[in-house]
């Protein structure tokens, strides 16, 4: 990025720019009107953030927590990556904004939150527009004040805070990882141990979604399903092309109704479907082959969708692709009539591997019975990975949860999973027979837990191969 003579001028300080005279230095100081909003409404979730707060508070008192958005990270020289806040951040907070930190203090009853922001930019000393972060170059930040008014937060200038911290008494806990410049502030007042309960608990916190969180998902799966829809409506061009076409496509769908895509797109046509995180998306894509389209749209409050679904390109399943298409369908409908409240959370993927090793013993590629291929995981060979995981703001959510906490606990009404069963032949695999080689299968849903059962969120995608195969032809007619 220059300025009008060619300068390159981003991050730059006004002291590396002789150039700027003194009247022109004046000149860009006034003539600005007043844009600062005073009857702004909060963020939706607003409510709800301040109720996890509270929670937070009665998990840790008299201790001072602090908890991170993040920074800007550089990509190549003077650019840098799309910020996403993180997670911890953005669920306390309902911000997104990169170098803000959420600060609980301990008071006598209880905490109190102030969020820490970098203001207005300076117009008086040229910050405004001879600083690469100035307004001019990044666009209009939210005031302190505009910022209480939509969080329902007090606000304070961020470029005071690790001063603050330094100052600080008492026991601290911070969420590593996002803000170097936050822990070296800290270095002294923190342990490890300590910082990792905090994470532990921000992460189970997150196992049951309130009702916003479940619009949200309900939102990100929908834009999802459009996507789905989009992919399907433009294969032929994805095989004049490549696979790049279906990641393209599918992220136009993510950029202009959400964030962005929840993780890297897998657009793995033919054998890359057995490669799981298939995300370089260079390959070619085929009539006769299948495309596995694993792919979630991010909502801008940072939920997301994982949805996958195992398309025939040319509209039509080949008799062996149906006939392991119907295994893992079978598998996956086994897997999601297990996902109820009081179910232990390992119940569906022990359901939806019974299922894929019955089939894997059926079809003579491993010996039975089906309960000592599943003592020795022998299945695993071609199922290769977990049934699923809790879903939220993070694709794999609540990763740091403790293990009885997680995949040793139960499943409560207001939890959210995946259920994503697979079979996987890879095309150097001599121990099946040659015509599956190269043929990879899995059906992604997100469930809902609910009182009496489950909600598949993602039904409005078609996953039974007939029905697949109608749904194609519709939209491609
Ligand atoms: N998209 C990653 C997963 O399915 O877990
Ligand atoms: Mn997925
Ligand atoms: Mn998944």
């Amino acid at each position: 990025m220059t300025d009008s003579d060619g300068e390159p001028v981003r991050g730059r300080k006004n002291d590396l720019y002789p150039g700027v005279s003194d009247e022109l230095a004046e000149n860009m100081k006034c003539g600005w009107a007043d844009t600062e909003a005073h009857d702004l409404q909060q963020v939706p979730q607003a409510a709800h953030t301040a109720a996890r707060r509270a929670a937070l508070s009665a998990r840790f008192p008299g201790e001072c927590l602090v908890i991170p958005a993040g920074n800007l990270e550089t990509r190549s020289n003077d650019t840098e990556y799309a910020f996403r806040a993180s997670t911890e951040y953005a669920y306390l907070t309902g911000d997104q904004t990169h170098d803000g930190v959420l600060v609980l203090e301990p008071v006598k009853d209880g905490h109190r939150a102030t969020i820490h922001l970098l203001p207005r930019s300076n117009r008086e000393n040229g910050e405004f527009w001879l600083d690469g972060m100035g307004e001019l170059w990044v666009g209009r930040r939210h005031s302190l004040a505009e910022a209480e008014q939509l969080l329902g937060i007090p606000a304070k200038d961020v470029r005071e805070l690790p001063e603050q911290l330094k100052q600080a008494t008492g026991p601290v806990r911070n969420v590593r990882g996002h803000d170097a410049v936050i822990e070296s502030s800290l270095t002294d007042k923190v342990t490890k141990e300590r910082d990792e309960e905090l994470r532990v608990y921000l992460s189970e916190a997150r196992a049951v979604k309130d009702d916003f969180e479940i619009g949200e998902l309900q939102k990100a799966v929908d834009s999802t399903v459009r996507g789905f829809e989009d992919v399907v409506k433009v294969l032929d061009k994805a095989e004049a092309t490549s696979e790049r076409y279906i990641e393209g496509t599918f992220f136009l769908r993510a950029r202009v109704e959400g964030n962005d895509v929840g993780y890297g797109s897998i657009c793995a046509a033919g054998p890359h479907a057995c490669t799981l995180h298939w995300v370089r998306n260079d390959g070619d894509v085929r009539s006769g082959d299948l495309l596995l389209l694993d792919a979630g749209v991010e909502t801008h409050s940072l939920y997301t969708a994982d949805v996958t679904r195992t398309l025939p390109i040319n509209g039509r399943f080949t008799d062996v692709q149906r006939k392991i298409y119907d295994a893992v369908y079978e598998a996956q409908e086994a897997g999601i009539a297990a996902v109820k409240p009081g179910a232990a959370y390992r119940d569906f993927h022990d359901a939806a591997q019974r299922v894929l090793a019955e089939k894997l013993v059926e079809w003579g590629l491993v010996e039975g019975p089906v309960a000592r291929v599943l003592e020795l995981g022998l299945q695993r060979r071609w199922t290769l990975h977990g049934t699923g995981h809790m879903l939220g703001m993070d694709v794999h959510d609540c990763a740091a949860a403790r293990t009885e906490a997680y995949v040793d606990g139960t499943l409560e009404p207001g939890m959210c999973l995946t259920v994503e069963p697979g079979l996987y032949f890879q095309a150097d695999d001599l121990t099946v027979p040659e015509e599956y080689r190269g043929i990879g299968v899995r059906i992604e849903d997100d469930i809902l837990v609910t009182e009496d059962g489950n909600r598949n969120l993602s039904e409005a995608l078609p996953r039974r191969s007939d029905e697949v195969e109608a749904w194609m032809a519709a939209l491609k007619s």
